[in-house]
């Protein structure tokens, strides 16, 4: 068992393809994290009534630790599904101000509202009038690496009435290159009265543990849960496998997924979301590209498990 308990909540970051109620559901079986972000909703689609919107918006298995996270360029599309987001029970609604994806960036949405402090305080201030959960926003630092203007941007997002902030410190470009700045958060923290969450790169429960003892008041995991579903586990008292859990372990980890998914997502989704998550769950094996790719070759779920199970007779030492 693991020996230290960390009173900061935990997160689990939004992920497009991911951050689904399956995700949800094999998380908690080890034993849960604190706050469950969803993956970007597209308000646009939302209002417009799409055909999966259920799907996007099923707060399983805990609806009241789900914040739902919101995507757009238009204001008033943007108050309007957080409206309707926030008549559900929830834990937050969150809007995304830091995804770099191209195709977002060129809808004038996710990073491009770190662009203009006045345009992303006029849509605070129209969300808000529509949110009476707690509103946060997750950012980057911005198109440049200016700490200043992201505290300014910030200061104005608290001052229009965000209750919470998270920090994933790169800048737009950066992607997922360059090690994220995480002393930004510390020093957003000392700029704001609200809180600040960080996000990025942590990859160990030993990372959890160090970022979470530093100038932070919530640690956002991302990838690391879709590797490790059971590393919230390690830090709530839950049946955590070890670092390195045993491929029986992993073997019926996987399974279950692939059971989840089948359960709560439609069949239209389902490949590419266990592609994608498998693209992470892999690193966990040996060959675990070798993995990903006789996966990749699979045309439903059930191909995926015989391949897993294959996997795991032909490789007893994982
Ligand atoms: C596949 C994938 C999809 C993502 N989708 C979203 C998203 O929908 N909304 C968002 O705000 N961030 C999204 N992100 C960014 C993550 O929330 C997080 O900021 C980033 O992965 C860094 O955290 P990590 O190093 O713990 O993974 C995504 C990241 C990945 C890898």
């Amino acid at each position: 068992m693991f020996e230290y308990t960390i009173s900061k909540p935990l997160m689990l970051a939004p992920m497009a393809e991911l951050s689904h109620r399956a995700l949800r559901e094999l998380v908690e079986f080890f034993g849960g994290g604190d706050l469950y972000f969803t993956e970007m909703i597209n308000a646009g689609t939302l209002l417009a009534g799409g055909p999966f919107e259920a799907f996007y918006t099923d707060g399983g298995p805990c609806p009241d630790r789900v914040v739902y996270q919101l995507v757009g360029a238009r204001p008033e599309q943007l108050a309007a599904a957080a409206a309707l987001l926030d008549r559900r029970e929830n834990a937050g609604i969150d809007l995304n101000m830091g995804c770099a994806a191209p195709a977002i960036v060129r809808a004038g949405a996710g990073v491009r509202w770190m662009d203009s402090i006045d345009r992303a305080g006029e849509l605070i201030r129209l969300v808000r009038r529509e949110v009476k959960s707690r509103l946060s926003v997750k950012l980057r630092i911005g198109a440049r690496d200016d700490p200043e203007y992201l505290i300014r941007f910030c200061r104005r997002l608290e001052s229009e009435g965000v209750d919470l902030i998270t920090l994933h410190p790169r800048t737009a470009r950066e992607k997922f290159r360059r090690r994220p700045r995480w002393e930004y958060v510390g020093l957003l923290r000392e700029a704001l009265g609200i809180p600040v969450a960080g996000n990025g790169d942590i990859r160990s429960a030993e990372e959890i543990l160090r970022r979470a003892a530093g100038p932070c008041d919530a640690v956002m995991i991302g990838r690391l849960a879709v590797r490790c579903p059971w590393i919230f586990a390690r830090f709530r008292g839950g049946e955590a496998p070890a670092e390195k859990p045993r491929p029986a372990i992993l073997e019926e980890t996987a399974l279950r997924f692939l059971e989840l998914l089948a359960r709560y997502q439609p069949p239209e989704f389902h490949l590419s979301r266990a592609r994608r998550f498998f693209a992470y769950f892999c690193d966990n094996f040996r060959f675990g590209t070798y993995l990903k790719t006789r996966l990749g070759r699979e045309r439903d779920l059930a191909g995926m498990a015989a391949v897993i199970s294959a996997y795991v007779r032909e490789n007893p030492d994982g």
